[in-house]
C-alpha cells in the first residue's frame, strides 16, 4: 500500500458506513473550530534533525507505566466500534495485539472486557465517575478482574458537547446492544448514574485505591492542572481535547502539550491525543516531550474495512515514525526531545 493511504481512510470509510455513523465519527461540538484545527497545529511543529550520527538501528519500543510495548502509539477510547465493525473492540484489539500497541477501551464499549482481553492486548479502561461514585465500582471491579493494567479517567466530559446532526444520530439509528455492555444491566436508570459534575483531585486518589490501578488522568490542557493531577497521585496526564468533541473553541493539544510536560517535571508520564495522522505527527508530540501518542479517527476509520486494515495503520505508522526518527539522527523517537526547532525557527 502506499504509504499516503492513511490520507485517504476517511473518505473510505464515508462509503463503507452508514452517514449517521461517519458522522458520529466525524464530528466535533460546536461549529467544529477545534476539531478542524487540530491537524494543522501538528503540521506547525518544526525539527532541527542532527547529522552524523549512526541511525543503523532504530528501536520503537518503550515502556508505559510499567507495560512493553513494540510502538509509542497507542488506540484511543473510542464509543460504538461495533458501529464501525460487527467485530467492534475486539478486531480493534487483536490488531493492537499484533501490533504490540496498548489499547485503551471505552467505558461504553459494545464487547465484553473479558473478550477483548482474550486476544491478549495490553489494555487499559477509560472511564467516566458517575455522580454516585460507587454506582461506577462494578465496571471498574469489571475491568481489573479482566486485567485491565490502567485506569484512564476522563475528565473534560462534566457534560457531553453539543454536536449539530444533519439527520438521524448514530443513537437513534443504531443497535443499543453495541453499546456499554460492561455496565450492570438498568444501570443508566438508576439514581446516580449521570456523569459526576464535582470531580476533584480526591476522584484520582479514589480511583487509584478503588482499582490498585496506575491513574491517568484524560482531557488536561493546563500546567496547572497538569501539577494538581500529578500531586492526587495520577501515574500520567493525557494531553487532550477529545477531538474537539467537547468545549469549542479549545486550544490545540500541540499548542499546550510542551507546557503540560515542563508542569509535570518528570514525576509522571505524558501522552497526548488530538489530530495525529502521521509518524512524522508522533515524532512532532515526542519532540514537545509527550511519552506517547493516542488516535482516536484514524484507528476507527480503518476498523470500518476490518481488523486487517487497522492492523496495517500500525504497520505504517510505525514505518513512517521509523524513517522520521532516521531522518532527524536518532535512534529512538524517545530522544526526539533534543531536535526540536528552537521558536522562532533560527532566530530573525
Ligand atoms: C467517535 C469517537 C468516540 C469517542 N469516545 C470516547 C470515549 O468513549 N471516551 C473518551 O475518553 N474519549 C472518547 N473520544 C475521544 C478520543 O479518545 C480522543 O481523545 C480523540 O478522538 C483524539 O482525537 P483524534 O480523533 O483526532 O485522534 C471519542 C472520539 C471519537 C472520534
Amino acid at each position: 500500500m502506499d504509504a499516503n493511504w492513511l490520507d485517504g481512510v476517511e473518505e473510505a470509510a464515508r462509503h463503507a458506513l452508514p452517514a449517521p455513523v461517519h458522522r458520529y465519527i466525524r464530528q466535533g461540538a460546536g461549529a467544529s473550530v477545534t476539531a478542524a484545527e487540530a491537524g494543522r497545529s501538528w503540521d506547525r511543529i518544526r525539527f532541527a534533525p542532527h547529522v552524523l550520527r549512526d541511525v543503523t538501528d532504530v528501536d520503537l519500543r518503550t515502556t508505559l507505566l510499567g507495560s512493553d510495548l513494540s510502538t509509542p502509539i497507542g488506540v484511543a477510547p473510542t464509543t460504538f466500534q461495533r458501529a464501525a465493525h460487527p467485530d467492534g473492540e475486539v478486531a480493534m484489539a487483536r490488531a493492537a495485539a499484533d501490533a504490540g500497541s496498548v489499547m485503551v477501551v471505552s467505558s461504553n464499549a459494545g464487547s465484553t472486557f473479558v473478550d477483548i482481553a482474550g486476544t491478549g492486548v495490553t489494555w487499559w479502561l477509560q472511564a467516566y465517575l458517575s455522580a454516585d461514585r460507587t454506582l461506577t465500582e462494578p465496571l471498574l471491579r469489571r475491568a481489573v478482574d479482566a486485567g485491565a493494567r490502567a485506569v484512564v479517567l476522563t475528565v473534560d466530559t462534566p457534560v457531553v458537547g453539543t454536536k449539530h446532526d444533519d439527520g438521524p444520530t448514530v443513537w437513534e439509528t443504531t443497535d443499543p446492544g453495541w453499546l456499554r455492555v460492561n455496565f450492570d444491566a438498568g444501570y443508566d436508570d438508576l439514581p446516580g448514574a449521570q456523569k459526576a459534575l464535582d470531580l476533584g483531585p480526591h476522584d484520582i486518589e479514589w480511583l487509584s485505591s478503588t482499582t490498585g490501578l496506575p491513574v491517568v488522568v484524560k482531557g488536561v490542557l493546563r500546567p496547572d492542572d497538569a501539577r494538581r493531577c500529578v500531586q492526587a497521585g495520577a501515574a500520567a496526564v493525557w494531553v487532550s481535547n477529545h477531538g474537539g468533541r467537547q468545549l469549542d473553541r479549545t486550544v490545540a493539544s500541540a499548542e499546550v502539550l510542551e507546557s503540560v510536560v515542563a508542569a509535570v517535571g518528570g514525576d509522571a508520564e505524558v501522552y497526548v491525543d488530538g489530530g495525529l495522522r502521521s509518524g512524522s505527527d508522533v515524532l512532532a508530540a515526542m519532540a514537545l516531550g509527550a511519552d506517547a501518542a493516542f488516535l482516536g479517527r484514524l484507528p476507527l476509520w480503518c476498523l470500518a474495512a476490518g481488523e486487517e486494515r487497522v492492523l496495517a495503520m500500525h504497520r505504517t505508522l510505525a514505518a513512517q515514525l521509523t524513517e522520521a526518527t532516521r531522518l532527524a539522527g536518532l535512534s529512538s523517537p524517545s530522544q526526539a526531545v533534543g531536535v526540536l526547532a528552537p521558536k522562532p525557527p533560527f532566530g530573525p
